[in-house]
């Protein structure tokens, strides 16, 4: 009876933590407990649930597969429904699993491949007749959401299947932000003092949530397709068919993948791919086994949550011990200084690891972290190594504190402590660490895109003394070029050229060149293109300021700030007087535009590739659906128009030719 009670109580413990973090996963995406740590808690729930089945409720998250879906997207109800997959981090439940479906398939060979696990988000595309009709997120299972515009800002996703497309086929996969994209997403996020992303897959859930896509176009999002949902008009008798079927249609899969037939040979895979995956442009936590063949799987079956044909193998995160030599300081664009552990060089995850952040002096405090410590690296999502502990049990005594210096170790000018952040930052705009990151940043791709001005290059010339303010760079000529070390007649001749070519970039760039606290790339499209000209906004007031979206009243104040400080104004008196002349792009007024919120679908033989007639659509506010329904506003039909003309007759939904449609895009 105890035994009874305590159990219940412990089942509800654990419900509502799962659901707490399901909750903190799915919905902030923002978790704060590892993955290994939340299956922990799963699988005792699991466990409990079966061994008490008295106390099982179809409520309890072991029945449901994901989080709620948003309210602010559409909600599309899958054809098929998304489910999760069993996992487990043991090879001996791996020999289990296909022990099992060897029993449940007697006197056959199961051929099973084998293939990464892709951390991302889970998302199903929805291709009729070859054209992109939608794209939704998993959700609970059954419906999520419409993040189709979100998922056509990413370049691997085609609109349309390339060759002779079915007539429906809806493909499944895994939306990932690459691990390089990722650092640097997150390098950019502290310099304007944004909360960091835990690790990709986060930072890919966060940014398809946003509702602007012109803020997902900027994240470096791919995408790698599994599996199939609903499809018609597609012969397809097993999963290693899919891979050339994928490549056929022109979409993205894993770079590599085992077939097996035996649980040596799935676990001989499962090394293989261990030692490769770290290669990949996208995390990978696990590997995916499934069983090969449609018959099969179809006698297999699914359980209420997952398929019994296929399980997750997920790889523990690589945790190596090394000592700690020593902390620096790196010093950012905005001053920000940031703690960095010196280490013994170790291996982890495939990567020898020399440094690694600490973050800030909370995180060192939390984690009680000394130099001359034994420390655990772990490179969890094997992207920025982190130190995640100290041996404490290893300290001799000699392990030094480390205080967060009240100096600028650059410039030894004084630093501040933020009230509003944890940031600690060095005051002196002139501090040269602060200069040479000022001017990687707005000769950085993002920004001004000067190639061949990258960190060595800006570092020999503010050495020398040849650049001291980003206005210095319009002063460079060959014969000063000439004296820096490693540089050629060609290389200097490029470089001007780069340099030349920047002054008419659009306004937006320089805005966002300028480095201005607060101010990343997507507020400073909105505020060029509400004030067209430098000028504009340099004399605006916060209150102006602050009426632009995107723009509150922190960056609103801190661009007011910046423009009020005159060694600025001159700095910009001074680039326009060696001549940078941004481009002013026409202005996007969003209410006045005739696209805002409605919907066009577009058929027929139109003059331009329909992708591209679409982005015009998309940019100017509208939306573009595969399919004619009550909601559509618009059909733009071009010549041949087929059943999309006579379904836009039937409902009475507007058609516009062309030329009518070219005259409202002037509009
Ligand atoms: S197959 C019936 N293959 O992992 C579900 N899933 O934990 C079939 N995932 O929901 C899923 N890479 O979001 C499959 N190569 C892969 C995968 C993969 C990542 C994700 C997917 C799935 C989750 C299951």
């Amino acid at each position: 009876m105890a035994e009874n009670n305590d159990a219940h109580a412990r089942i509800k413990t654990l419900r509502r933590e799962i659901e707490e973090h399901n909750r903190r996963y799915y919905e902030e995406t923002a978790p704060t407990i590892s993955d290994r740590e939340y299956d922990k808690l799963y699988q005792e729930l699991v466990d409990l649930e079966q061994k008490f089945p008295q106390f099982a409720t179809e409520e309890s998250p072991t029945r449901r597969v994901g989080g709620k879906p948003l309210k602010q997207f559409g909600q599309i109800t899958h054809r098929v429904p998304m489910l999760s997959l069993d996992n487990t981090y043991s090879e001996e439940e791996l020999r289990e699993f296909y022990a099992r479906i060897k029993r449940l398939l007697p006197n056959r060979e199961i051929p099973v491949v084998i293939e990464p696990k892709v951390d991302g988000v889970a998302v199903s595309l929805l291709y009729e007749n070859g054209t992109l009709r939608y794209a939704a997120t998993r959700g609970d299972g059954s419906t999520g959401d419409d993040i189709t515009q979100n998922v056509l800002t990413i370049r691997s996703v085609p609109r349309r299947l390339k060759g002779k497309a079915p007539a429906v086929f809806e493909v499944r996969g895994e939306i990932f932000m690459e691990k390089r994209g990722f650092e640097k997403l997150n390098a950019d996020r502290t310099e304007q003092g944004l909360p960091r992303f835990a690790n990709p897959r986060n930072a890919a859930a966060g940014s398809l949530k946003q509702l602007d896509p012109s803020i997902v176009a900027t994240r470096p999002l791919g995408i790698v397709f599994y599996g199939t949902g609903a499809h018609e008009g597609l012969a397809l008798d097993k999963h290693s068919e899919f891979f050339p079927l994928l490549e056929k249609f022109g979409l993205p899969h894993s770079e590599r993948w085992w077939t097996a037939t035996s649980a040596d040979e799935i676990t001989g895979a499962i090394h293989e791919l261990d030692k490769v995956r770290h290669g990949f442009l996208y995390q990978t936590d696990g590997a995916v086994v499934k069983v090969d063949s449609f018959a099969q799987r179809q006698r297999l079956g699914f359980t209420s949550k997952s398929p019994r044909w296929a399980i997750a193998f997920k790889y523990e995160a690589e945790r190596v011990e090394t000592k700690l030599r020593d902390i620096l300081i790196q010093v950012g664009r905005t001053g920000v200084l940031t703690p960095v552990a010196v280490l013994d060089p170790v291996l982890v995850s495939g990567s020898t690891v020399g440094r690694a952040t600490l973050h800030n002096e909370e995180e060192l405090a939390r984690k009680d972290i000394r130099i001359g410590d034994s420390v655990i690296i772990e490179k969890a999502g094997e992207v920025i190594p982190a130190v995640i502990g100290v041996r404490t049990d290893l300290r001799t005594g000699g392990e030094k504190k480390f205080p967060m210096p009240t100096k600028c170790p650059e410039c030894g000018s004084k630093v501040i402590k933020d009230p509003a952040q944890v940031a600690v930052r060095c005051v002196n705009a002139q501090c040269p660490a602060q200069v040479r990151r000022r001017i990687e940043h707005f000769a950085s791709r993002g920004a001004m895109d000067i190639e061949g001005l990258g960190e060595v290059m800006v570092g020999q010339l503010v050495a020398t003394g040849a650049v001291r303010d980003v206005s210095d760079i319009y002063q460079l000529d060959a014969a000063k070029l000439s004296q820096l070390e490693r540089t050629g007649e060609k290389s200097i001749g490029n470089l001007l050229e780069a340099i030349e070519r920047s002054k008419t970039r659009p306004l937006w760039r320089l805005i966002f060149a300028l480095g201005i606290l607060h101010v990343g790339e997507t507020s400073s499209r909105g505020l060029a293109n509400h004030f067209q000209s430098l000028r504009g906004l340099m004399d605006a007031t916060p209150e102006e300021l602050q009426r632009i979206p995107d723009v509150g009243e922190v960056v609103g104040t801190s661009i007011h700030q910046f423009f009020h400080e005159p060694h600025n104004r001159e700095l910009i008196a001074r680039l326009e007087k060696a001549g940078v002349r941004p481009k002013i792009e026409p202005r996007i007024i969003a209410s006045d535009s005739p696209f805002t919120e409605t919907t066009w679908v577009i058929t027929g033989t139109l003059s331009q590739p329909r992708d591209e007639i679409a982005e015009m659509i998309t940019s100017r506010g509208g939306k573009v659906s595969g399919s004619v329904s009550k909601k559509t506003t618009y059909v733009l039909a071009g010549e041949e128009a087929g059943s999309k003309l006579e379904k836009a007759n039937q409902f009475g939904v507007k058609v516009v030719g062309e030329k009518e449609f070219r005259r409202m895009i002037e509009k």
